[in-house]
């Protein structure tokens, strides 16, 4: 702010004033050139005439006093080169040593009527030089006399230097308050920023207790809410962490303190073989799920870091999904359920990565299974529609609770029968995200559908 008030200040000193100044000149010599053209032939007929000397210098005098200028008449002699004579003055004394007239030299040379100013004694002056014409003896017209009207030009360089001065003032109260309301608008400024900067410090050190200052709608109010906003999210997704974490080390610890407790059983030695069996398949058990449990946390972390590379080949769904009904054929008839497979004879393409696929397809039949009562039947589905692929997933148990429904996709999220552990659609979930897909679930009493849509091929 400071430097454009200086810059305008400049520019107003600097170009603005002169360019006055001379328009004020300008229009003195226009007055001075008005005066000329109304009294120079007065002085002409004077000159041209045998009227005495006396006559010529009283007209002269006269002439200045109705002008209000200095009038002065200078006799021009051309032999070998111009020379300038003073014959008349306005002014007392006939000898001047202050002005030189170089317009009156000018106007001589040239024939023309000239203009200039010129620094005196006295300050500046604006002068406009006439010539005048005569018949010389050899018959030629000449120049024989230049007449100048002078004025001083005092009043226009006192009103220069008083805007000159006014300029200064205004100049220095406009740089003393840009300097001021600068000071003072970069100091709120900046305290603004140094709190949204403390905000941010303390929201990236894991406080997210931080408040933004919200303030006015202005851009740093803007930042301030997008800060806010942010440090919402990071906290929400901080607790979602730390539930993700507490929830995992919960299913964690169940099979390993069932573990424990089954080794220390193990250890009485009058157990009968039919009970360390029955303890052996039940540690088995508990060793399985571990084991899948561990492999599931590992899929969905790498799932969610991005950090599982997955192939995009083009796989026939139809066929993929007859090999995957296949592999539950004994898990089938254990349930007591039969699996109808609705795949059209042509092929459907898609692209995608089939191992992925095969994975998601075993999830959502594992689930069909795990949570229905026996006997309940199951579809599986391939189809075409316009650009996208479906390959569903049905069954006619009970469904899933309406409360669920809408946090189905997110981990560990059971009905609490204690059948599995909550990541199997986790997983799928970000798998079909993964492949560009999209997994989507209908639940009502007697009918549940898991689809997984897939770019055609
Ligand atoms: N076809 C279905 N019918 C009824 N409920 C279902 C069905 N599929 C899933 N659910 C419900 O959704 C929950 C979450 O399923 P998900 O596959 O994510 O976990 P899970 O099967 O419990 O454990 P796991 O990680 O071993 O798969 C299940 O616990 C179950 O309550
Ligand atoms: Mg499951």
């Amino acid at each position: 702010m400071l430097a454009v008030a200086a810059a305008v200040v400049g520019f107003l000193y600097a170009a603005v004033v002169p360019g006055l100044q001379n328009r004020l000149v300008d229009r003195r010599l226009d007055a001075l050139q008005t005066a000329s053209q109304q009294y120079s032939g007065d002085l002409r007929r004077a000159l041209g005439s045998n009227v005495p000397a006396r006559r010529v210098n009283t007209l002269t005098r006269q002439t200045a006093d109705a002008s209000d200028t200095r009038v002065t008449i200078f006799l021009v002699a051309s032999g070998s080169s111009l020379s300038l004579a003073q014959a008349y003055d306005s002014f007392a004394e006939t000898r001047i040593r202050d002005l030189d007239f170089p317009p009156a030299a000018d106007a001589a040379r040239t024939g023309r009527t000239q203009r200039g100013t010129e620094a005196g004694d006295d300050g500046r002056v604006g002068e406009v030089a006439v010539p005048l014409f005569f018949r010389r003896p050899d018959g030629r017209r000449a120049v024989s006399y230049v007449v100048v009207y002078s004025a001083p030009l005092r009043d226009v360089s006192d009103s220069v230097a008083a805007v000159r001065q006014r300029l200064l003032i205004a100049g220095l109260v406009a740089l003393l308050i840009a300097f001021t309301s600068g000071l003072l608008g970069a100091r709120a400024l900046s305290s603004r920023v140094r709190h949204l900067e403390e905000g941010a410090k303390r929201v990236a050190g894991g406080d997210f207790t931080a408040r933004f200052p919200l303030g006015r709608a202005d851009e740093l109010g803007q930042l301030s809410r997008t800060l806010d906003g942010m440090r919402l999210q990071l906290a929400e997704l901080d607790s979602a962490r730390k539930r993700f974490i507490a929830t995992a080390s919960h299913e964690l610890r169940t099979p390993i303190f069932s573990l424990g407790g089954f080794l220390e059983l193990l250890q009485d030695e009058d157990l009968d073989d039919e009970t360390r069996d029955r303890f052996l398949s039940q540690v088995r058990e508990q060793v399985a799920r571990l084991g899948k449990l561990a492999t599931d946390l590992l899929d969905l972390s790498r799932l969610e870091a991005g950090s599982i590379e997955l192939r995009s080949e083009p796989t026939d769904l139809g066929a993929l999904a007859g090999d995957v009904a296949g592999e539950f054929e004994p898990a089938l008839q254990q349930h007591d359920s039969r699996l109808e497979l609705r795949v059209p004879a042509a092929a459907v393409h898609a692209d995608c990565d089939p191992e992925r696929v095969a994975q998601v397809m075993r999830i959502l039949i594992d689930n069909a299974l795990t949570h229905t009562p026996p006997g309940t039947d199951m579809v599986v589905s391939a189809q075409r529609r316009d650009s996208r692929v479906r390959l569903g997933v049905g069954d006619f148990g009970p469904g899933i609770h309406r409360t669920m429904l809408p946090h189905i996709f997110e981990p560990f999220i059971t009905s609490g029968d204690a059948r599995g552990s909550g990541l199997g659609l986790a997983i799928a979930h970000e798998l079909a995200e993964r492949m560009d897909g999209e997994l989507v679930v209908e639940s009502q009493p007697g009918r549940t559908t898991f689809t997984l849509e897939l770019p055609a091929r």
